[in-house]
């Protein structure tokens, strides 16, 4: 059983990895953070509330609110794709009798910052934690800054982010995730413990299109699959008009299925930094990718090739699973 944190800025593609790890046998997930990112942080707890009031889950992880704003340079977020309230607007959507169509878990927060309960974790697991950070890396950087030692115990982190071989997607060379706080980042990459990262160059490979989704979705009664076809409308459209297909990119699902099923990703070790000063290269993620270039100290594993039919398949598999 792998013991993992999830550090999360729900977004709908943070919807769809919080999903299928709750729903793999394979975790055991005993904390989640929230981090500023798709939504403001508060934002952003509210939303991981109403994914988990998805699940029947016997047993909550505990929940812990994350830094409100990046380490150094002002909040980004990205509403224009997840929708106003981060989920393709689904808290507007009530059942006919006026209650939330999708209330949140019953569950509290728990009254530790999302770095006190990081590094909490790190304590309770050492040598076996994993952390996979679907957000900004602010959290993360905070927790490193605050006690190096405990977090030296982490297994490892595994991130979506970064962009390597291709054009980001909020300036022509930054991928969100790394832009929103490229100077967390850049603590993180240069800390010493593995990381492992699902750029756009992989999380592009996978395609979820509207038909799919809705193959996948349209006859199942269950609240999950309701879910997910009403949260990701929003996004479609704006992909639809933006990015040139009626569907999406369920980029921060692709971490978790690295954990369930690695065989399904290729990845190549290189050596990462981060530009934290260009104006029209900020928050680049940087390495040398060319065999004959690699330096004998990689700090990463970054991820560049997935079996992306298979890894969509398994995606539904875990979905549709009683
Ligand atoms: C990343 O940015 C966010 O909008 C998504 O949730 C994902 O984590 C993709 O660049
Ligand atoms: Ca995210």
């Amino acid at each position: 059983m792998q013991q993992i944190l999830i550090d999360t800025d729900p977004g709908v593609d943070d919807a769809y990895a919080i999903l299928l790890a709750m729903l793999s046998h394979e975790f055991h997930v005993p904390a989640i953070t929230t981090v500023c990112g798709n939504v403001p942080v508060d934002q952003a707890t509210q939303n991981l509330l109403t994914i988990l009031g998805l699940l029947d889950l016997d047993e909550f992880p505990m929940i812990a609110q994350g830094e409100a704003a990046p380490l150094i340079k002002p909040l980004v977020t990205a509403a224009h794709v997840h929708g106003d309230d981060g989920l393709g607007n689904t808290s507007h959507l009530q059942n006919a009798n006026g209650s939330p169509l999708y209330p949140p878990a019953n569950t509290t927060l728990s009254s530790m910052t999302g770095t006190e309960l990081i590094l909490e974790m790190a304590a309770q697991y050492p040598d076996e934690l994993i952390i996979v950070a679907l957000g900004p890396l602010t959290n993360l950087a905070t927790a490193i800054r605050k006690d190096p030692a405990k977090m030296r115990r982490l297994r490892k982190i595994i991130i979506m982010g970064g962009v390597f071989e291709e054009y980001g997607n909020v300036t022509t060379t930054a991928e969100f995730n790394i832009f929103v706080d490229p100077h967390a980042a850049h603590e993180v990459f240069q800390f010493g413990v593995p990381v492992h990262i699902a750029p756009l160059d992989a999380t592009h490979q996978v395609v979820l299109t509207g038909e799919r989704l809705r193959t996948e979705t349209e006859n199942q009664e269950d609240r999950v699959s309701r879910f997910l076809w009403d949260a990701t409308q929003a996004c479609m459209e704006f992909y639809r008009e933006h990015v040139g297909f009626w569907g999406f990119h369920i980029h921060d699902a692709l971490p978790i299925a690295m954990l369930t099923h690695p065989d399904y990703f290729e990845s190549v070790n290189a050596y990462v930094q981060v530009e934290t000063a260009g104006d029209l290269t900020n928050g680049m993620t940087i390495a040398d990718l060319r065999p004959e270039r690699q330096r004998s100290d990689p700090n990463a594993q970054v991820c560049l090739k997935v079996a992306a039919e298979a890894f969509l398949n398994a995606f539904f598999e875990r979905l549709h699973a009683p």
